[in-house]
């Protein structure tokens, strides 16, 4: 698409790019790239354009678009395709339809609102418009279905990782699949399968973080906060995208050639809020008391119970 080509050559650069240059690059012609140029001023680009010089981003806040998205992966190894949906009823919802009609594996479907936000537990995930990233990862891996679980550890640790480097910020994460700050929830995370016999289908990497909220609705108020409400800062969502990209990336690679979670339990379990505290695990019916001992190789929480783990 010529209008993520344009931006990512704008973006890669702090100088101008004579109009002339984009346009044998592209093979297009000048009233081509100057409709291109004025989209990308619609969608919130700050572009200066002078007759000598060509065309520069001068600045531009949180654009969220196929464009921008797409332009800001297209270093990603992970990421071959992005679809962008302004609102869908739920990125899982969606990706998982295209994992049945054959999509290929490294596909992330984005949205700016989701009026179906799922969450684990038949739980529904707010995701109100132009403030979080609500994104979903579509994955073929060549992986025996009773190792996708461990996926939710990895996305986990992606995201934490991903918003120290973005943003800064140091965040815990709550097993399996919450990323939290001071102990209100940033991202929740929901990874669902297709599997037929004996291998799988397809996995979805559902990931719902909260970012540019200024508040969150009464019921949520004492569970749940966003990045801009603890640093007070408004963020590029998808330099966020990137980075926990990135990171999940690295991991799930390692992950693929090892098998299991051993390189990465002891980082883990180092950002893990209740790390040697006690917990309330839920079996079936019952409630068991017991001091959280980090996870295992497989990603089960370890307990100790009566001296016992
Ligand atoms: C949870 O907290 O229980 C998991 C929430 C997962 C929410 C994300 S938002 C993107 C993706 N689409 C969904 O419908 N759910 C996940």
């Amino acid at each position: 698409m010529l209008k993520t080509k344009v931006l990512e050559c704008l973006k890669g650069t702090k100088n101008y790019i004579s109009g002339q240059e984009i346009c044998e690059k592209f093979g297009v012609s000048r009233t081509a790239i100057w409709k291109v140029i004025n989209q990308l001023k619609e969608e919130g680009y700050e572009i200066e354009s002078s007759t000598n010089k060509g065309y520069r981003i001068s600045s531009y806040s949180d654009v969220w678009s196929k464009s921008e998205i797409e332009s800001t992966l297209s270093k990603s190894n992970l990421i071959n395709k992005v679809i962008y949906l302004d609102e869908t009823d739920s990125t899982n919802i969606r990706a998982k339809i295209l994992g049945e009609e054959g999509e290929i594996s490294g596909t992330l479907v984005v949205a700016d609102s989701q009026f179906n936000g799922r969450g684990r537990r038949a739980k529904g995930f707010e995701s109100p418009k132009g403030k979080s990233i609500y994104m979903t990862l579509l994955i073929r891996p060549d992986l025996s279905p009773t190792k996708a679980s461990m996926i939710t550890i990895l996305t986990a640790m992606s995201v934490m990782k991903g918003l120290e480097e973005s943003c800064g910020l140091q965040s815990q994460i709550k097993w399996p699949n919450d990323v939290i700050y001071d102990n209100k929830k940033l991202c929740g995370i929901l990874v669902e399968m297709s599997t037929e016999r004996d291998y799988i289908n397809y996995v979805v990497v559902g990931i719902g973080i909260n970012i540019n909220n200024t508040d969150m609705p009464e019921d949520l108020k004492d569970i749940a906060t966003s990045v801009k409400m603890i640093t007070s800062k408004d963020y590029k969502r998808s330099d966020i995208i990137l980075s926990v990209l990135n990171a999940f990336e690295a991991y799930y690679n390692e992950f693929m050639k090892i098998g299991d979670l051993s390189f990465i339990k002891d980082e883990y379990n180092k950002y893990l809020v209740h790390y040697d505290k006690t917990v309330i695990i839920m079996r079936g019916q019952d409630k068991i008391e017991a001091i959280s001992k980090g996870i295992d190789d497989d990603g089960e929480l370890r307990i100790e119970k009566d001296g016992k783990t």
